[in-house]
Formats: structure tokens, sequence, C-alpha cells
């Protein structure tokens, strides 16, 4: 038995979906029966209502599994509020989970972290990140990590918010820093594909973690280009020194419910979110879709 948690979200729902299909009878832990009606399939598939910082309702979730596939995270591009706090949920969920999974006696976890975390200033959204991947690593399960760049598919939150911020501003387009920081988007189903070959293959991926990225490496302002062509509307493009964006993003998550871009998603452009171009086939032996074709088939969706 598998449990994915998160798994109404943008890659958990890709997961269970998967599993379905190789007729695995996963569970699913999900914060909303609603929420995993309208984007789980209805059969083949097992929903317990829980919430990971609530432990109370981790002991229905646990029980009887082999394997957790861990994606119940509070995502840079949330903001903060209404049951969407990053440290109670990315650092005390995780843990609660892994107690509730050394009680239940489960024997392995694969978490789907994120490409290049790593140690930050404290209370910051990265250092909820590194601290989650340290529990993991420290719990006494056997674990793998997979460390993915930004996704790309249908609902793709990092997409999404860059054409709402073209969408709704006229005529320029503001740019985190110089615009040259680089990306490695990797589509959805690929990572699901990647999760659950460590999730179904421990000999090859116990005790490791692997970062990857799709095919191809773009700057954040070839992004802008080409969605700006995919959805026919031209902007010109308008560096900001990286505190200038931050206090944009401050500004934009106290005055709307749904940013385009958060303070914690500022924190994604301290780094190059790239890895080795062949990460996918040479770690997982399958060729990843490119990001170019995905929007020339689909645009952005
Ligand atoms: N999307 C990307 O571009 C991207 C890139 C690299 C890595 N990742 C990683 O992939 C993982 C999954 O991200 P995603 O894009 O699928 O995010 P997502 O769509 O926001 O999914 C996260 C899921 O976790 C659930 N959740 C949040 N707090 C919870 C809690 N306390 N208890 C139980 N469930 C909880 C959410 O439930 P609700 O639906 O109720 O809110 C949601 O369904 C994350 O670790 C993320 O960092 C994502």
């Amino acid at each position: 038995m598998i449990l994915v948690t998160g798994a109404a979200g943008f890659a958990g729902s890709r997961i269970i979906q998967r599993l379905v299909e190789q007729g695995a009878q996963p569970r699913a832990l999900v914060r909303s029966a609603e929420q995993a009606k309208a984007r789980l399939p209805q059969e083949g598939v097992e929903v317990v209502v829980g919430d990971t910082t609530r432990p109370e309702t981790l002991g229905a979730a646990v029980a009887g599994v082999e394997t957790i596939i861990h994606c119940a995270f509070i995502t840079a591009d949330r903001k903060e509020g209404r049951g969407a706090h990053y440290y109670q949920t990315n650092v005390e969920g995780t843990h609660n989970l892994l107690v509730a999974a050394k009680k239940a006696g489960i024997k392995r976890i694969v978490e789907l972290g994120g490409l290049g975390t790593q140690r930050s200033t404290p209370t910051s959204y990265m250092e909820t990140r590194y601290e989650a991947d340290q529990a993991i690593k420290e719990s006494g399960l056997a674990w793998s990590i997979l460390g993915p760049s930004i996704q790309f598919g249908k609902g793709a939150a990092f997409f999404n918010g860059l054409a709402d911020l073209i969408r709704s501003v006229p005529l320029i387009t503001p740019v985190v820093g110089s615009g040259n920081l680089r990306f490695q988007p990797i589509w959805v189903e690929d990572v699901a594909t990647c999760v659950l070959k460590m999730a179904q293959e421990p000999e090859n991926y116990d005790g490791k973690v692997v970062e990857v990225g799709g095919p191809e490496i773009y700057t954040y302002n070839e992004i802008l280009d080409m969605l700006m062509l995919a959805l026919g509307r031209h902007r010109f493009k308008l560096p900001g020194p990286k505190p200038l964006a931050a206090l944009g993003a401050r500004v934009m998550t106290a005055t709307l419910p749904k940013p385009p871009i958060t303070p914690a998603a500022i924190e994604l452009f301290n780094f190059e979110n790239t890895t080795a171009l062949d990460s996918v086939s040479y770690h997982f032996g399958f060729q990843p879709m490119s990001w170019r074709d995905y929007l020339q088939k689909n645009g952005v969706e």
C-alpha cells in the first residue's frame, strides 16, 4: 500500500492517477473530501481526510502502509494564512507524519521536494524546506528525495502566476532582478514517473537526493517572452533589483487573495534552478518532455 500526502494537489493528483492506472489501489491523504472528488479518480483510490498539522488525523492514513509519497507542503507560490503556514505544514507537519509512520511500522518515505533546497535564514520559506528534508533523512526510515526544478502542466502555479502577471499589468511586465536567472522546467507527468520509480525501486534510490529538470534551460526573460508569445500579449520587460521585487511581492501578497508572486517565491531567485540537462535520462532512463513543445501544443493552461 502506498500513501500519497498532498494527494489532491498539482503533483500529488497526477501521482495518484498513475498509481490507479497501475491498479495499485493507493491511499490519498487530502484536507478536503470535495477537492478530492473533483481532482482524483472516482474509483481505485482510498481517500482519507486528514491534516499533517493535526497528528490525531494521521493514524487512519498510515495504517497498513508500506511506503509514503510525501507531497503535502505549502509551496512558495501560496501566500501564508488560512491553513497555509510554511513552518506548521513543512516542518511540523512532516515531523507529525514521520512520528505516525514510525508508530505504524512504515519502512519507507519518498519526498517530493525542490531543487536547490539549502540551509537558509531562520523562518524563511527555504529554511522550512531544508528542515523537512533533514527530518526525513534523520527519521530512521528508508528515504529518497526528488528535487525537481519548476514544473509545468495543466494548472502549474509558477507559469500561471507569470501568465496572470502578464495579463493583469498593461504595457510592462516587471522582472525579478536582471531576468538572467535560469530555470529548467520539467513536466509534472515526468515528475510523477520519477517519484513512482523512487517508490517502487528502492534498491536504486534509497538514501539518495536526486535533482531533476527538463531537457531545456531558459532564463527568466526567455520564459516571459515565450509566455507573452503564447498569450498573444506583448509587454516591455522591466528589470528591477531583487529587493524592489520583494517589496512588490509583499504588497501584492498583502492586497490580493492570490498574488502572482509571493515573497517566498522571490527566495527561488537566490540560486540557479538548474541541474544536468540529462538528469532525467541519467537517473531514471527516459526522455522528459520539452516545455517549448508542450507550450506550442497546449498554450498556457
Ligand atoms: N509546482 C512546482 O512547480 C514544483 C516544483 C518543484 C517542486 N515542487 C514540490 O512538489 C511538492 C508538491 O507541490 P505541488 O506543486 O503539487 O503543490 P500543491 O498543488 O499546492 O499541493 C500541495 C498539497 O498539499 C496539501 N497540503 C498542504 N498543507 C497540508 C497539510 N497541513 N496537511 C495535509 N495536506 C496538506 C495541499 O492541500 P490543499 O489542496 O487542501 O491546499 C495540496 O493538495 C512540493 O514539495 C513542492 O515544493 C513543486
